[in-house]
């Protein structure tokens, strides 16, 4: 995997040079953005000769000698789209604050507002700056955005006090990007059932009921898990999205068809997941042949479906069991029905009338509701991302 990191101008900046050669360990391929002020600290050829890549040190030309071209103009387009991730350490008050406002002054500000990876910064300066409440006030709004935030340290400082604002140590750094590609394998030994999709409810040989479910989350799942060492079995309505590496994957049509392969496969599974968005109801009796037009008005009965997650949640043994609650009102209440009436330890649940959250969209707004009745809101943040915030609390669930 691909992972840009920004070093900007502090004293740890040298740090980041050991930093590079444990990220490569991880097997990930670094790309070295440096900030002006950085410079003054450890040169480019540091990271050049540990990276074999040439440096990204200016917005405009490849250096100061260069003149602008266009290459290098629309460099951090390519940077941004390219990159798993972007890491900023250490992370200056300087640079949070242009993040945290928008501000695209230079090459590495202008990336992190160009790309739609997950980031993930280790602040480190003087203790008095950290604690400034300007300083606090730009993390609590990354942090509010998604921005994994590796807290400094305490400690003795370089400019001679001690505090906090001592560069994370580098295993933590390493840890939080492996964490957040999703590349530590916390789930070994575990399986994992996810459903996915929308079902389809026949009413005669060439229509059907549905719903606008694309299964992007319930995939995201099965790939999240399926990265974090899992054995995952992924039983999905019909969907356009590639399966998965690695995953077991089990396509079915009708609730009924989704009822019998959960049940089946639940049995090997420590954590279920249903992600689908299954039908609640469906037409009482298929018609053989094709309903025809006529002047009269029609009527189709419906029936309701089995409820596949309160069904498990009745036999649910030692299984971690995760529903989801898709609601356009009274989101929070609704959920915490749902927790108790089907017997689940996490409901995720979001609100499907905001923007970037619910179907067919790459990123979610959600909340999860849990059994002991904790809620964990989270920012708005791509699907893969949610993916891992719920097997996150999945593991500390298995923990307890
Ligand atoms: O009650 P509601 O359909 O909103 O509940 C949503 C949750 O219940 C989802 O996790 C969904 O997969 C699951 N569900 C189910 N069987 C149904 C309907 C919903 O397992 N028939």
């Amino acid at each position: 995997m691909k992972i840009a990191l920004g070093v900007t101008g502090g004293v740890a900046a040298y740090k980041a040079a050991e930093l590079v050669r444990r990220l490569q360990q991880e097997k990930l391929d670094v790309q070295v953005v440096m900030t002006r002020s950085a410079r003054e600290f450890i040169t480019p050829l540091t990271f050049a000769a540990l990276t074999g890549k040439k440096v990204i040190t200016e917005m405009f030309g490849a250096d100061d000698a260069a003149p602008a071209n266009v290459e290098s103009a629309i460099e951090h387009i390519a940077v941004a789209q390219r990159i798993d991730l972007l890491l900023v350490a250490p992370a200056t008050a300087d640079i949070l604050g242009q993040f945290a406002h928008g501000i695209a002054g230079d090459f590495l500000s202008t990336l992190y507002l160009a790309t739609k990876a997950p980031v993930v910064v280790a602040p480190a300066m003087n203790v008095n700056m950290w604690e400034h409440p300007a300083t606090q006030e730009n993390l609590k709004t990354l942090r509010a955005r998604g921005v994994h935030v590796v807290d400094p340290e305490e400690g003795y400082l370089a400019c001679g006090m001690t505090g906090a604002g001592r560069l994370a140590a580098t295993e933590a750094i390493v840890e939080k990007v492996c964490g957040v590609l999703g590349l530590r394998h916390d789930l070994e030994g575990q399986t994992v059932l996810v459903t996915a999709g929308p079902t389809r409810e026949d009413i005669d040989p060439v229509r059907f009921l549905t719903n606008r479910s694309s299964g992007k989350m319930g995939y995201a799942l099965a790939e999240a898990a399926s990265r974090r060492g899992a054995r995952v079995v992924l039983i999905s309505g019909p969907t356009d999205l590639p399966v998965p590496e690695g995953v077991d994957w089990v396509p079915v049509r009708t609730t009924e068809e989704m009822r019998n392969a959960v049940r089946e496969r639940a049995r090997e599974a420590q954590v279920v997941i249903m992600a689908a968005a299954v039908s609640d109801y469906r037409p009482a009796a298929a018609q053989s042949q094709k309903l025809k037009r006529g002047d009269d008005r029609l009527t189709l009965e419906l029936e309701p479906t089995p409820d596949i997650l309160a069904e498990l949640g009745r036999e649910k043994g030692s299984r971690i069991l995760v529903g989801f609650a898709a609601e356009t009102d009274r989101l929070a209440e609704n959920a915490r029905g749902k927790l108790a009436r089907k017997g689940a330890d996490m409901i995720v649940a979001n609100d499907v009338t905001q923007e970037g959250a619910g179907f067919d969209t790459d990123t979610n707004i959600v909340t999860l509701f849990l059994r002991d009745g904790r809620e964990v809101p989270l920012p708005k943040l791509s699907k893969f991302d949610v993916a891992n915030r719920i097997l996150d609390q999945v593991l500390q669930l298995r923990q307890r």
